[in-house]
């Protein structure tokens, strides 16, 4: 998977980490900047969505579709697709530039709006990359849990960075019964959880 990445499609990544870097760097404030996970995290994502069981791959939160991107690469060599969710439309324009430059528009679905109201659609879940508000992650937690398929995965972005704030959802997690969960210290930490 990371061995043959697409000219096209490194290129698009180097370009989102250089805007992510610059949003975060230079103290500038920004309304729309882009929250993305650090190129760690993707491989991290890459190899357990590849790992996942039969079942819908999603993702919560797409921004400029940078983390899609790491998704796509997994989905590419397993012959899958990802539907990827995201409610801004500035952030939908630049996540569509995105998947038409890098070419992965074959195995990228991306739906408009809020994921809960989608999400009930979806009955055998394999694996889901949950990156959004914080104050969502409570309400995409009880909706995918129940959804996914026996040794599917919910991985949750920003379990370090920001635990205050998820700690009631963490603690959930990590004594949810239906799940074996752990937290991760890669990137911002990510919140592990494998369907019994
Ligand atoms: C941290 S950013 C995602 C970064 C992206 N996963 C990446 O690493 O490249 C969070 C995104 O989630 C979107 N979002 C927030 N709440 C949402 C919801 N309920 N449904 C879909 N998207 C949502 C925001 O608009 C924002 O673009």
């Amino acid at each position: 998977m990371f061995h043959s990445i697409r000219p096209a499609m490194l290129d698009r990544m180097h370009t989102l980490e250089e805007i992510d870097a610059r949003d975060r760097g230079d103290g500038t404030p920004r309304l729309q900047r882009l929250r993305q996970i650090p190129p760690d995290t993707g491989k991290f994502l890459a190899i357990l969505a590849a790992s996942a069981p039969a079942g819908a791959w999603v993702e919560i939160g797409t921004s400029a579709g940078y983390s899609t991107l790491w998704l796509s690469l997994a989905a590419e060599q397993m012959g899958h697709s990802v539907t990827t969710f995201e409610v801004l439309p500035e952030k939908i324009a630049l996540a569509q530039e995105t998947f038409r430059l890098a070419g992965v528009e074959a195995v990228v679905k991306l739906v408009e709006g809020d994921a809960r109201q989608h999400l009930t659609h979806f009955d055998r879940i394999a694996f889901c990359f949950l990156d959004a508000e914080k104050e969502v992650y409570a309400d995409c937690y009880d909706i995918v849990i129940p959804r996914l398929v026996s040794g599917g995965l919910l991985i949750a972005d920003n379990a370090i960075n920001h635990r205050e704030v998820l700690q009631p959802m963490l603690d959930r997690a990590l004594s949810d019964d239906r799940v074996d969960a752990l937290i991760v210290p890669i990137g911002n930490g990510e919140l592990v959880c494998r369907k019994r």
